[in-house]
């Protein structure tokens, strides 16, 4: 038998410590040959012991697993959101996880808040550069707390950064299909060169000469409120989108609503051949934790997706197809139609697994 997956799991904070378990046993359900690791790290233990992630951890993380499983991030108790910025983005910046793969599908017409959109208009995927942008935390603050004062947040774009993203969206052309099996061809980039001369200038340059490089697909650039209108107007015209870290973090949350919210959105943070990172696309929710309501599904489509980067594409089909089931069925949370709790939703959907 292969030798077992090594994954470690992180729930955090809030709903992730209701939907991470479940997507847990969701796994189990599969029989995958994994072997699981739970760590602590969240606003629980920072408030108790004043740790975000210990020393060493994304070391550790990248020499002795092959994958890290993540929940949400974020407690109202934490408001300087620093345990975030040190857990998740630590790992996404100092993992160097470049590629933020958000796939947005529609699984039933039932779960769009669009008239007439059929699943089978619903499938692209964004890709997120995920360790530059504003998210650098370069900055700072003048004069804070007087009328004259003054915030600055730069906007870092590197020439490396730019291109190997852009090169990922096209070479995902060539490695990904459709669900009806056809083959992806349209790199579309989203920015605002409009504007951001110099940022999104580079953008420009850059996308021009790898696009350059794949002539048998098609590329495509709209700016990205453009873009925003497109996706609601018509996102059966849409295959890859790939653009800059915040707009990707913000027009995710726009393609989570059209397959039914964010309880229904999966994400990777991907480097090839290093220790990745999954989570769904959703945060914490505060106002809905402990309370056996939140949706599992993202978490769970999540693990599939983690299964299938790990090699264990049966396990992740498995999970897929139980997931389509419940969302026809009905057997699902109430955000998306159902009647269920947080619970009793995965277990429907991990005794579909079990059975197939
Ligand atoms: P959120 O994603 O937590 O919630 C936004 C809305 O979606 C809320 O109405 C919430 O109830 C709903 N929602 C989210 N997940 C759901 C689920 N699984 N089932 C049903 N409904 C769901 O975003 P927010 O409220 O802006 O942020 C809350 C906290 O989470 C903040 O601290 C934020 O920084 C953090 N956050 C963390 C991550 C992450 O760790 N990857 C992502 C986004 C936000
Ligand atoms: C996401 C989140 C994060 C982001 C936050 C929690 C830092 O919104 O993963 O979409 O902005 O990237
Ligand atoms: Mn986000």
């Amino acid at each position: 038998m292969a030798s077992k997956k090594r994954i470690a799991v992180v729930p955090g904070d809030g709903i992730g410590q209701e939907v991470i378990p479940q997507a847990v046993r969701v796994i189990e359900a599969t029989g995958a040959p994994v072997e699981l690791t739970h760590f602590d790290w969240g606003a629980e233990r920072y408030l108790r012991d004043g740790v975000t992630v210990p020393p060493d951890a994304f070391t550790i993380l990248a020499r002795d697993f092959d994958a890290i499983f993540v929940g949400a991030i974020g407690d109202p108790r934490v408001p300087s959101n620093i345990h975030a910025k040190e857990i998740l983005l630590g790992m996404r910046f100092k993992m160097d996880l470049y590629a933020n793969v958000r796939p947005v599908r529609l699984l039933d017409a039932s779960l769009c808040p669009l008239k007439n959109v059929e699943p089978k208009d619903v499938d692209f995927v964004v890709l997120r550069e995920n360790t530059e942008g504003v998210y650098v935390d370069v900055g700072g603050c003048f004069k804070q707390g007087t009328p004259d004062e003054v915030a600055v947040q730069e906007d870092v774009n590197t020439r490396k950064g730019v291109e190997r993203i852009i090169r990922y969206a096209f070479e995902y052309c060539n490695h990904h299909t459709k669900q009806d099996g056809t083959p992806r061809r349209r790199v579309l980039m989203a920015d605002k060169s409009n504007v951001l001369t110099y940022a999104h200038g580079l953008w420009q340059r850059v996308f021009k000469e790898v696009s350059a490089e794949y002539p048998q697909i098609q590329a495509q650039h709209m700016y990205v409120d453009a873009l925003c209108l497109q996706m609601v107007r018509d996102p059966h015209s849409l295959d890859v989108i790939v653009t800059n870290n915040m707009f990707g973090d913000i027009i995710t949350d726009l393609a989570a609503a059209l397959q039914g919210g964010l309880g229904m959105a999966a994400s990777g943070n991907i480097h090839p051949g290093k220790t990745s990172m999954f989570e769904p696309v959703h945060g914490s929710a505060p106002p809905i934790a402990g309370k056996n309501i939140a949706n599992p599904i993202g978490s769970i489509l999540t693990a599939a997706m983690m299964l299938g980067h790990l090699g264990m594409a049966k396990e992740a089909s498995k999970i897929e197809e139980a997931v389509l089931r419940a969302v026809q069925e009905k057997k699902t949370t109430q955000d998306v139609g159902g009647k269920l709790g947080t619970r009793e939703a995965a277990e429907w959907i991990a005794n579909s697994v079990g059975r197939n």
